[in-house]
């Protein structure tokens, strides 16, 4: 792929970060507003904690285009574009692909993603979320072979008629991850390893690093298990209000966890969870109990079938 005259591509570096969040921001501006949408503010700090995460667990996927300085010296320049991958056992989700208005539609995008994509594509599924608003991003990515195939929807409010919530099967405990120890309580290795198992069955990959990434946020974990101390479902849940990821062995359980979750940590303001299509019991018993859908929803594509999203809600559209 030629570049455009006069750019580069490098690894990133945390002091492109703000640049980042830069171009993220103007680059969702520039086709929103426009279209009537609500103008992204200046500051987003759970982005800039989402491009660190990318960044510290995935550097090698992480690039940013650079414009030469007009006096040629190599180390400046300014970041025109950047683009953010993380690879998960055999799963790559791209998490941001961003190219500064005006620059747009000059294959930089293109370039960027043949950058960041794996050397090796046998055995490996590719993963992303887009806006459906976006023809550029739904386009490339589907001539990449991951085409959009299942909305996610971000789901906002409280529920203002809570007994339109499913209730957990009898015999079926919430316990916080963190709960204080005893008997029957897994130590933190043996909960990594059956997280690890319920992961790799529905959603294809285990992810530790971004149950720690979510833990560091102050999302609160909740593990699901029946009588006998088996792990049937996990969930997060936080004072700001944000849910997710949640997982279930089982599609009927997810949305009683899902409601668990709701109610169980009263959160601040709003709670916000974005519930994948295919997770239909969960978005009506939510949608029942009052919460409302915010914004369009954005689209899940992928190059080859790998969760099931029946039984799995992301932790947002840019990591799953
Ligand atoms: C999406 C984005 C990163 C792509 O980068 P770019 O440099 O603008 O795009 P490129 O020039 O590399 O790619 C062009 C490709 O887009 C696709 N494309 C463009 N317009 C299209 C359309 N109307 N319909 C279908 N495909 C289209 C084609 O595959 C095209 O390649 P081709 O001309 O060789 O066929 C950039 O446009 C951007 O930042 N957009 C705003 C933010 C955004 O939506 N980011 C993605 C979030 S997931």
């Amino acid at each position: 792929m030629t570049l455009p005259a006069g750019i580069t591509l490098r690894p990133a570096r945390s002091g492109d970060l703000p640049a980042c969040e830069e171009i993220w921001r103007d680059g969702l501006n520039d086709y929103l507003v426009p279209l009537g949408q609500m103008e992204i503010p200046p500051d987003n700090p759970s982005l800039r904690l989402l491009h660190a995460h990318a960044l510290a667990t995935d550097p090698e996927r992480f690039w940013v285009a650079v414009e030469a300085a007009a006096g040629g010296a190599d180390d400046g320049g300014e970041i025109v574009a950047f683009g953010a991958a993380v690879q998960r056992e055999a799963v790559w989700f791209l998490s941001m692909l961003f190219v500064r208005p005006g620059r747009q539609l000059g294959g930089l995008g293109r370039a960027l993603l043949e950058r960041i994509l794996p050397m090796d594509r046998a055995g490996v599924t590719l993963a992303v979320a887009t806006d459906p608003a976006q023809p550029i991003s739904n386009g490339l990515y589907a001539s990449i072979g991951m085409p959009a195939r299942l909305p996610i929807f971000n789901l906002v409010g409280r529920p203002s008629r809570a007994a339109e919530l499913p209730p957990l099967p009898a015999g079926i405990q919430a316990r916080p991850f963190d709960a204080p120890g005893g008997s029957g309580r897994p130590s933190d290795l043996e909960l990594d390893l059956e997280l690890a198992a319920l992961d790799r069955d529905v959603l294809g990959f285990a992810h530790a690093e971004d149950h720690a990434f979510v833990r560091g946020q102050g999302r609160l974990g909740f593990g699901y298990r029946d009588a006998n101390g088996r792990l049937l479902g996990y969930g997060y849940t936080s004072e700001v209000g944000r849910i997710g990821p949640l997982a279930a062995r089982d599609a009927a359980l997810l949305a009683p966890i899902g409601a668990d979750l709701l109610v169980s940590v009263p959160p601040r303001g709003a709670s916000a969870i974005w519930v994948p299509g295919e997770a239909g019991p969960l978005m009506v018993a939510l949608i029942r109990a009052g919460l409302r859908i915010e914004g369009f929803p954005v689209l899940l594509g992928w190059s080859a079938p790998f969760a099931d999203f029946g039984r799995y809600v992301p932790i947002s559209p840019g990591l799953l």
